[in-house]
Order: structure tokens, then sequence, then C-alpha cells
């Protein structure tokens, strides 16, 4: 199979790329860095910069299908400039790509990024995709934007779409999980607010398994990417700390002042969504990492994760 990825070099994409390679597929990426491009038999990169509707379309050369993560990191602060950029990037990309997909094509599928920030705030509610109420901050219009822009794709072209509403990916080359272990291990690692609000994570492998396992089966439609059983962020916070044997040594830090400190960038970590999973395991995807523990532990592994051995 060729797959061309959009975003490649991210931490999902990286992970994708990975397994493609495993399995035999040919990766074609699409990068906006002219110094990450690359001409392997196997992992080919084409420049592009949606900003400029500037594509090179020797990249749907021969693809078999599309997987696509490109988008401005969300972790900086939310300048006015930043919080263009997040919306822009991701919206622009889907245009881009809509557009510039050529008329004889042979793709059978599309899988693209989506994030579970799409639901609004709740501590008791438990989201599947179907949820027609969204949350109005500044992630959730953006998700809207970019899920709209996913739909106009499946609108325009003859191909399944799977949009892939992701939750907290834990993986040990970074992320967020990479930032609460650098606190931890300097004893700054705390709970948040009243520590009680969920968080729906997804182990790396996992992630990038659903995307494959999305355009192997040529799903359609939205998909929860998150792992069956999400914890709060008390536990979450206190099962890093064991698996890096550190104590939290801080108190809870209280809303109010992460909201002085990181402003509208605090609901990442005080904001509440508990997500089902039900869906792709419905389709019969099942997941290598359904309890938090292991999934840390494997995260936190700085050796090749014994999965990946177990593969190779
Ligand atoms: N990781 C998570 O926990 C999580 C959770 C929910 C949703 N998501 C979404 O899933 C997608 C992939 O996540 P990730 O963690 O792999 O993200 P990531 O590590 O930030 O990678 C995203 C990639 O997008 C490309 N990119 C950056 N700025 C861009 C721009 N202005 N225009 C076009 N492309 C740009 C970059 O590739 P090049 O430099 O090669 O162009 C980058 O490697 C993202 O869209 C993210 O929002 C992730």
């Amino acid at each position: 199979m060729r797959i061309l990825i959009a975003g490649a070099s991210g931490l999902i994409g990286q992970q994708i790329t990975k397994l493609c390679h495993h399995r035999g597929d040919v990766v074609h990426f699409l990068t906006t860095d002219k110094s990450k491009l690359s001409n392997q038999d196997n992992y080919k990169g084409f420049y592009w910069n949606p900003a400029k509707n500037d594509i090179d379309i020797e990249c749907f050369s021969n693809v078999d299908a599309i997987i696509n993560l490109a988008g401005e990191s969300i972790a900086a602060p939310w300048t006015l400039f930043r919080k263009k950029k997040i919306l822009n990037s991701r919206v622009r990309s889907l245009e881009l790509l809509n557009k510039s997909i050529p008329k004889n094509h042979k793709i059978k599928a599309f899988a693209t990024a989506s994030a579970i920030g799409i639901y609004p705030h709740s501590f008791t509610n438990y989201y599947e995709e179907d949820e027609k109420e969204f949350s109005n901050d500044f992630l959730g219009t953006v998700v809207q934007s970019w899920e709209r822009e996913a739909q106009n794709i499946k609108e325009n072209h003859r191909f399944p779409v799977a949009i892939i509403r992701t939750g907290l990916v834990l993986s040990e080359s970074g992320g967020a999980l990479g930032k609460m272990r650098g606190m931890t291990a300097k004893y700054l690692g705390t709970v948040i607010g009243s520590g009680e609000q969920w968080v729906s994570w997804i182990q790396i492998h996992d992630i990038a398994s659903i995307y494959l396992f999305c355009i192997d089966n040529q799903l359609d439609g939205i998909y929860n990417g998150v792992a069956p059983n999400p914890v709060s962020n008390l536990k979450l916070t206190r099962e890093l700390a064991c698996a890096m044997g550190k104590p939290i040594v801080l108190p809870a830090v209280p809303v109010v002042l992460l909201k002085l400190f990181i402003g509208e960038r605090a609901s990442l970590l005080w904001g509440s969504q508990r997500v089902s999973s039900k869906k792709i395991e419905e389709q019969g995807y099942d997941f290598y990492y359904t309890n938090l523990k292991p999934a840390l532990k494997d995260a936190l592994s700085q050796e090749k994760s014994q999965l990946l051995e177990e593969l190779a």
C-alpha cells in the first residue's frame, strides 16, 4: 500500500510511519519544512505550504490512502497570532488537499485528525460520536471548523473519510505526557483543581494503529480515538508519579490560579471529557492498551517498547 501522510514528522505521524514500514507500506509525506524532505524508496517527502496554497502534486502519485495530521501545535501560549495559526493551519491543510487531489486518483480511504476538545466540559456526560452539543470555547470552535472541512472532502470525492477525535496521547516522545513527565521529574507534578476532571487518554501505539485500521477497513464517519478506560486527573497524576518513582509534594493547583498564569489555555488541564471508545471497538478494533498503568509504563519506557519488539 502507498500512503500519503500530511504531518508525518509529528508525534502520531512518526509512529504511524514506523508501523507502515513494519508492514511494508510505502510512505509519501507532506511537510512544511524543506529540511525534513527525504527521498528513500519507502519514505518520500514532498513540500507544501497550506498558508500559500502551495503543494507538490507529485505527492499523490499512486497513493492508495491519505492520513492528515497537519496542524500548528496547541502547546505554546495562545496569542491572537497563534490562535489564528492553530485554526488556519488545520482548515487550510484540508482545503488544499481537497482541491489538489487529482481527478484520476486511486485513493480508497482518507483518515483525518480531530480532537475530543469538540465535546463540552462535563464531569458526568459520557460522550459518543453522535453527541449534538459542541464546546464553544476556542478549541471547540477550531475543531468544529476542522471537521466541517473534512466533511467537504467527503462531499467532493468518492472515498470514505474517517474523522478521528483524538484524546490525550501517551507517548515517550513528547506531547502532553512529555511535559507532565518533566514537571514530575522536578517534583513539580501536581493535581489540577479538584482532580475530578476526566482525562480520556490513548497510548501512542493504539492511536497510530487506529489510523491504519480506519484506512485498511475504509471506515467512514467520526470515531473517538480514546482508550476504553478514561481516568481522573488525580489518578493520572498519581499513576505517573508512581511509574516514575517520584512523590507528589505540591498541593493541588487551584483552577483560578492556573487561569491567571496561562489564561484560556488552562482549559487543556481543567477541562473534563469522558469519551467512549465503543464505536471503534464495534468496528473490530482491539486495543493493545485498555488500562492506564501498562499504557504509561510502555509510554515512559526509554527502550523500544516491548510491543514493537514483538512486532519486529
Ligand atoms: N497528540 C495529542 O495528544 C493530540 C490530541 C488531540 C488531537 N491531536 C491532533 O492530531 C494531529 C497530530 O498530532 P501530533 O501530536 O502528531 O501533532 P504534532 O506532533 O504537533 O505534529 C503535527 C505536524 O503538523 C505539521 N505542521 C505544523 N505546523 C503546521 C502548519 N502551520 N501547517 C501545516 N502543517 C503544520 C508539522 O509537520 P511538518 O513540520 O513536517 O510540516 C507537525 O509535525 C494534530 O493536528 C493534533 O492537533 C493530537
